[in-house]
């Protein structure tokens, strides 16, 4: 099987480790590989380390509140919702009520089941056909006795980017605490968390060309938040369990990277490679585009990600599984949607809730760009869906 980069096309599920951030890894394994919690001077090596990375990523990603390490994504949304919800009880016979998106990750939806088994209730907030959420329902359910909304900031399936400055001063003024998910996000544009009205975010690693296995939850100061996991009261008492050093080390240089290559203000130039191959993709009979269109307004959409509804040129829905597999075996590697729901059931609620017919619901694809592509590195792609378009219509 061919390992080339430039047909991986998979990087909303996740990226490699870049080389120089594995070279940060090896060198903080084999310097600071002990105990941070230990006393002795190899702990103390290791200790000023993890506190070296934290500083690293607070500064990065613009917070001067509490960076908590975790394992990813996943834990971190865990941490926020469970965390914060864990300590809240009903008001007077009223049950607290958590509000999330329809189209949230599993882990998001996960934690929020928890939370309801806990006495809670949960409100889905609808989205519209590209997937951005309807502020009207968010503003008219920001009362008693909502106490915590999470949202998806960027929606992994579909690209979406909600309007988080909005949506986070319509909670600021009604007093309600705000997580965001910012996991597809934080690798796609800086973020300065500081100035932004979000309480908690949760962010991963392996998304920005870091190891996977580690993430972390931005805490505001004052935030109430209760840790979920206890024991030897690492993190503040946040969050037990010794720190993996050398792989927040390897975070926090995946961080700089990305600061370095991408976010220094100018074009992004991933942005261009994504709507040129968009573009060529948009001409071949078949293929629609579904979530924001990046060239009506690109701040709607992840910078590079294109998600698309396949069709055989009868008009026949093909399942976006097995373009997947007939894309594999050209060597192209992409995804039909969401990496963690690809062993669930083939209809993607996420285009449910964007209000596409059933039949069209098992029949996204997505293709997430890496910061290496080049316009030639992607000039077969086109090409490629074809022939797998015409072996999946005639299988
Ligand atoms: C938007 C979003 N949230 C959460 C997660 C879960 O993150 P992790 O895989 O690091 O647990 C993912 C991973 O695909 C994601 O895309």
């Amino acid at each position: 099987m061919s390992l080339d980069l430039r047909r991986y096309l998979d990087c909303a599920a996740t990226t490699p480790v870049a080389p120089e951030v594995q070279a940060e890894i090896h060198r903080v394994e084999r310097q600071a590989w002990a105990n941070p919690s230990s006393l002795h001077s190899f702990g103390l090596a290791a200790a000023e380390q993890l506190e070296r990375s934290r500083d690293q990523i607070a500064g990065l990603l613009g917070c001067s509140g509490q960076v908590v390490f975790t394992s990813g994504g996943s834990e971190s949304i865990h941490l926020a919702l469970l965390g914060i919800g864990g300590g809240i009880t009903d008001q007077r016979g009223v049950p607290p009520r958590l509000l999330i998106s329809a189209v949230e990750h599993p882990a998001s939806e996960a934690a929020a089941q928890q939370l309801q088994r806990l006495g809670w209730t949960v409100e889905r907030i609808p989205v519209d056909r590209r997937g951005l959420i309807d502020l009207g329902a968010l503003g008219s359910l920001l009362t008693r006795p909502t106490q915590l909304v999470s949202l998806i900031w960027g929606q992994s399936e579909v690209g979406a980017l909600q309007p988080i400055q909005e949506i986070g001063a319509l909670c600021r003024s009604a007093g309600v605490l705000l997580h965001v998910d910012a996991v597809q996000v934080a690798a796609q544009r800086p973020i300065a968390f500081d100035a932004l009205p979000i309480d908690l975010m949760s962010v991963a690693s392996h998304k920005l060309s870091g190891p996977r296995g580690v993430g972390a939850l931005l805490v505001r100061d004052g935030v109430p938040l209760q840790p979920i996991q206890a024991g030897g009261g690492q993190e503040r008492g946040l969050r037990s369990g010794t720190e993996p050093v050398a792989l927040i080390a390897g975070f926090a240089a995946a961080l700089e990277r990305l600061h370095a290559l991408r976010f220094r203000g100018e074009p992004d130039p991933v942005q261009g490679v994504r709507n040129r191959l968009l573009a060529a993709l948009l001409e071949v009979p078949g293929l629609q585009l579904t979530g924001p269109d990046p060239r009506l307004d690109p701040g709607l959409r992840l910078a590079n990600h294109i998600s698309l509804i396949v069709h055989s040129s009868d008009g026949r829905p093909l399942p976006g599984r097995a373009m997947v597999r007939a894309l594999a075996r050209l060597d192209v590697a992409i995804s039909s949607g969401s990496a963690c729901s690809s062993s669930r059931s083939a209809a993607s609620p996420v285009l449910e809730a964007l209000g596409f017919a059933a039949r069209d619901c098992g029949s996204g694809i997505r293709l997430s760009l890496g910061d290496w592509h080049t316009d030639a590195d992607l000039q077969d792609v086109p090409e490629a869906l074809r022939r797998a378009m015409t072996a999946v219509a005639a299988a």
